[in-house]
């Protein structure tokens, strides 16, 4: 969609459930509709109404371009091909009735909405759903999220699989479909193993390793890591260019180890996947211990992923062996130097199922979830948000789960395989966001620096504001800010963190909404105050004359229709841009339109009281779909 000035143009035609309590969307169904009737030959995805803000408001609110592009197509002179569409179009119950003076020069039509008409919609809309009907065919969505890895604390990169895939969910919760939440957690498998042989080894010497910590686990994990990487290739290099005796054997000596460590890990995997009972036992430790800290941090970032969403790739352990012999039996895995493949159709490399040394793979288990997703808790849709980077991987994937039918629905569809993939973070120097040593950050350290900085601001503005009423604020603020950088870009793209620009009270920020929706808040308490009956106000007429009260209006009826379009791909973004255009608007609606001032009247003052609180209740329905908080002062 092409953004102009406050409005957004509809670009697209709308389909017949679109709510037609929304102006914009109505207006574009009677324009498409006559579009029809004057050129039936025109081919559909060429139907299109070019609804925009009109650019001389005294001639009408909105105007239609559709006349020049298709005039051309059929051979027409636009305003030829405009006069026609004035003839032909209904407008009846939307707008004033068309004639030649709506065409503007070279074919411009414009149209003037019905005083009743807004207010018609926006009191239509004026209910708990805000206007959003219930989907005509419920589907049952499987959103992977979050997808952390044991050992590791979270790092910044989960940052968006956590807070945009929460968001993905939200969003289909909201439009009232099933949603099912998955985190397909990294706890299996020889790095995993690793771990766990050294965990035993510590054990051996006398440390408690149950109250090992997070930050001690992912200090073993890289220690372990380190210690199993062969230095083979320094050894060939040193044989090839000759070097010193002793450095030859040492390198030896430190390769022998890595492989003995190596050969001890791959022990410990099969003791793991035996069942065997301290195996068992020290792994779980490891995987509370980072589940608790993983919980806890989604908790914070108000992503609503628990417990009851882990579905890590240990789940998953009985059923690999058996899948893979089910692909075998229906020739669908052959084998391919040792190991075992599947091969798709218009994907050159082959996706591996089996290793020669008789191990499954990352794609094995994701197969198996494929299966599990569709077949058990009977997903009609997954969607994947997990990093671009993985691309490939999703691709063969779910082409492999197509070719042997595990996307197969229980009434006999092909299960919707969507991978919403994302961007990376990055550090001002546009390179991946890593820590100064050149590791990838940690997620809660820098949630604490977000805060910390947030509570600075939010001080500033409130120097008499007690500390315990600030720093819930300031925690909100923050996790509001860090969230809405990450949702509101493209999620396709990278952006560069940068606390500066996702703090700032004014311009395209979390803190920026909030203090929208405060301000508003703060306008109720003050009519409360003065001894305004606020629940009169509830069901007073609207306010309508000004243009910025029409803009408002106009904004809050596209709420629906908006939340829809975010739905569609799985665009967070979308949402996050209409609610910053709402935003806006109000601060301009405050500057130019008074309401508690003295000398406006009653009805007047109600009537934009009505319009403030539908759109408060707009952007609070809009932050918490996005799963940002907000703070009634700030
Ligand atoms: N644990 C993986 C990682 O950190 C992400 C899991 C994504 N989900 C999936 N079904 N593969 O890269």
């Amino acid at each position: 969609m092409e953004r102009v000035g406050t409005y957004t143009f509809v670009m697209s035609t709308h389909t017949k459930d679109q709510s037609t309590l929304d102006p914009t969307a109505a207006l574009n169904d009677r324009f498409c509709a006559a579009i029809r009737a004057v050129a039936p030959d025109l081919p559909e995805d060429q139907v299109l109404a070019h609804i925009g803000p009109s650019r001389q408001p005294k001639l009408g609110d909105f105007q239609s371009n559709c006349a020049m592009p298709i005039a051309k197509r059929v051979g027409m002179k636009p305003r030829d091909f405009a006069s026609k569409i004035v003839e032909a179009i209904d407008v009846s119950g939307i707008a004033h009735p068309l004639s030649e003076e709506s065409i503007a020069g070279p074919g411009f039509i414009n149209v003037s909405l019905l005083p009743e008409a807004l207010s018609t919609a926006l009191d239509a809309m004026d209910s708990d759903q805000l206007g959003i009907a219930p989907p005509t065919e419920r589907k049952t969505i499987v959103v992977d999220v979050c997808g952390v890895n044991l050992a590791k604390q979270m790092h910044v990169g989960h940052l968006r699989s956590t807070v945009i895939g929460d968001a993905i969910a939200r969003v289909q919760e909201r439009l009232g479909h099933a949603v099912t939440r998955q985190s397909h957690v990294g706890d299996w498998g020889l790095p995993i193993a690793m771990v766990v042989e050294q965990l035993s080894v510590m054990e051996d010497e006398g440390t408690d390793v149950s109250k090992v910590s997070l930050a001690e686990l992912n200090a073993i994990y890289k220690k372990v890591q380190a210690k199993c990487k062969a230095e083979s290739r320094a050894l060939a290099l040193i044989k090839k260019v000759g070097g010193h005796v002793k450095a030859e054997i040492e390198l030896n000596e430190r390769i022998a180890d890595a492989n003995a460590a190596m050969e001890r890990a791959k022990a410990r995997l099969v003791a793991l996947q035996s069942g065997d009972e301290r195996s068992v036992r020290l792994w779980q430790i490891i995987y509370d211990t980072t589940m608790t800290a993983c919980l806890h941090t989604c908790d914070r970032l108000h992503a609503n992923i628990t417990d009851e969403h882990s579905a890590g790739e240990s789940t998953y352990r009985d059923e690999l062996a058996p899948l893979v012999q089910d692909l075998i039996d229906r020739g669908i895995a052959v084998e391919d130097d040792g190991a075992l493949v599947v091969q798709c159709e218009g994907i050159k490399e082959p996706t591996i199922i089996r290793k020669r040394d008789g191990g499954f793979l990352y794609a094995t288990t994701d197969l198996a979830a494929i299966k599990r997703r569709v077949g058990k808790l009977g997903g009609d849709e997954i969607v994947y948000c997990v990093d671009s980077r993985q691309g490939l991987h999703f691709k063969q994937v779910f082409a492999a789960a197509h070719k042997a039918g595990y996307d197969k629905t229980a009434d006999g569809k092909d299960a919707v395989l969507v991978h919403a993939m994302f961007g990376t973070i990055l550090g001002e120097d546009n390179k991946p966001l890593k820590s100064r040593s050149g590791e990838n950050l940690n997620l809660s350290e820098l949630l604490d620096e977000a805060v910390t900085r947030a509570s600075a601001s939010v001080a500033e503005k409130n120097p008499d504001m007690p500390a315990s009423e600030r720093d819930p604020i300031s925690e909100a603020v923050a996790m509001a800010a860090v969230k809405y950088a990450d949702l509101s870009t493209e999620r396709i793209k990278d952006y560069v963190f940068s606390f500066d620009r996702m703090l700032a009270f004014e311009g395209d920020t979390g803190p920026y909404l909030l203090y929208a929706i405060a301000r508003i808040k703060n306008l109720l308490r003050k009519a409360t105050d003065k001894g305004v009956d606020t629940d009169a106000a509830k069901t007073a007429e609207f306010s309508l004359d000004e243009p910025t009260e029409r803009a408002m209006a106009l904004t809050i009826l596209r709420y629906p229709s908006m939340l829809k379009a975010t739905g569609e791909n799985h665009e967070p973004h979308r949402l996050c841009g209409y609610l910053f255009e709402l935003a806006s608007l109000i601060a301009k609606f405050y500057e130019q339109c008074p309401v508690l001032k003295d000398g406006v009247d009653d009805s007047t003052r109600d009537g934009r009281m009505r319009l403030s609180m539908i759109a408060l209740r707009v952007l609070e329905d809009g932050c918490d779909t996005l799963g940002i908080p907000t703070v009634d002062r700030m």
